[in-house]
């Protein structure tokens, strides 16, 4: 699926849903982080950066945020995000979250955070990834000791949503989403003091929790 997200790279934020359906998720994410001043936090399949502005405000000047993702494409949007907010904070990465070698994070740390991070954040895009569970250890290997990750994602609504599923499989479809990739169970499997919340009729799952 990385074709898509080469070829849509510059419609990603008009087409993606973001006002209707997506941001809701990313707000109430980044919420649950719970992330502190001075914090490193690193946005796995960041795409065109569209959590940089929550991040970079939950961080704040002394923190940082690091967007890794594979498409060259999605981060020409991010970078000109970054530049066009001229967040000095943000550093990107062009990295396959499934293989990458955790050390090309650690490299670009503070040297003070004895190369490791404070937070994880990734939204809307481990049910993307081929197979997240990788994804999800080599992130880990980064992630201090009781750090916190939050995980968004998605799956088909339930209830009176459930009348939007169709739209939302062709949708996903599209993005090459699996709706059954389930990736905030990790957390619900590795996590303490564990947060959870649905919002789009269940459509969008946000789970959070620290990491021991
Ligand atoms: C639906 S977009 C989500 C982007 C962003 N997180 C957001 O909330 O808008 C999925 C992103 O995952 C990225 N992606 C897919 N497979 C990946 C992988 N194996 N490693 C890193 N990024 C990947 C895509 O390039 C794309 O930018």
């Amino acid at each position: 699926m990385a074709n898509v997200y080469q070829a849509a790279a510059r419609f990603y934020d008009c087409l993606s849903g973001e006002r209707t359906v997506y941001r809701a998720g990313r707000e109430r994410g980044v919420a649950l982080l719970n992330l502190r001043p001075g914090a490193i936090v690193l946005d796995l399949g960041c795409g065109t950066g569209l959590n940089f502005a929550l991040l970079v405000d939950a961080v704040g000047p002394s923190g940082t945020v690091i967007g890794l993702d594979r498409s060259p494409e999605m981060l020409t949007m991010a970078r000109r995000r970054v530049l066009a907010n001229g967040w000095t904070s943000v550093c990107l990465i062009e990295a396959d979250a499934t293989t990458f070698d955790p050390m090309r994070v650690a490299n670009v740390l503070p040297a003070a955070s004895g190369g490791l991070i404070d937070g994880v954040f990734s939204s809307y895009a481990m049910s993307v990834f081929d197979d997240w569970h990788p994804a999800w250890e080599r992130t880990r290997a980064l992630l201090r000791p009781e750090g916190r990750a939050c995980i968004v994602d998605m799956q088909l609504p339930v209830g009176a949503a459930r009348v939007f599923r169709p739209l939302v499989r062709l949708a996903t479809a599209v993005g090459g989403a699996d709706l059954d990739a389930h990736p905030w169970t990790v957390i619900e499997r590795d996590g303490v003091n564990v947060q959870c919340a649905s919002v789009r009729g269940g459509h969008i799952r946000i789970v959070a929790g620290t990491i021991l």
